[in-house]
């Protein structure tokens, strides 16, 4: 880093099949650089299941977890790093919660609210600490050091 810059925080943003399959990427994508992120990389994917599971692993004893695989698993993905000071946070919070049929009730202008249909079709993902960030940002990316990496 050049003296007197800091690392901004990351965070691993996720357009899930259904964001992908009704055409949400460019509005995501402009929301969240409308909100003073920026997408350092993005790679569109589509996993199997194998990687779904191991992504998912801490939710592989819930009864949504088969369901959710074959969900992940059903097209491409476009997964991203986000930065920005607070990023994690914030782009959980830009998100909205987990029920995205709920969320269109109490978070109306939240991005599942938007894209999403329910509970398992939430549109997008966004990691929920700094330290599932690093997790998750690894796996999907070469995380040596990304700052001087072009999109
Ligand atoms: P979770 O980590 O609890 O939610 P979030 O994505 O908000 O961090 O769950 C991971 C994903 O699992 C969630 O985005 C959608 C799916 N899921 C279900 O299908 N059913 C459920 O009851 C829950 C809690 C999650
Ligand atoms: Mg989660």
């Amino acid at each position: 880093l050049c003296r007197g810059e800091r690392e901004k925080e990351k965070t691993l943003a996720i357009i899930k099949p259904d964001g992908i399959l009704g055409n949400y990427s460019d509005k995501i994508k402009n929301i969240i650089t409308g909100y003073g992120f920026s997408i350092t990389r993005e790679m569109r994917i589509q996993l199997d299941e194998d990687a779904v599971r191991s992504f998912y692993a801490e939710h592989s004893s819930k009864s949504f977890f088969l369901s959710l695989v074959k969900y992940m698993t059903s097209g491409p993905i476009l997964v991203m790093i986000l930065e920005k000071d607070n990023a994690v946070a914030d782009w959980r919070k830009l998100i909205g919660p987990t029920d995205a049929e709920k969320a269109k009730v109490t978070h109306p202008q939240s991005i599942r609210a938007m894209c999403g249909f329910n509970m398992e079709r939430n549109c997008v993902h966004g990691s929920d600490s700094t330290q599932s960030a690093s997790r998750e940002i690894s796996f999907f990316f070469d995380v040596q050091d990304t700052r001087h990496d072009e999109l």
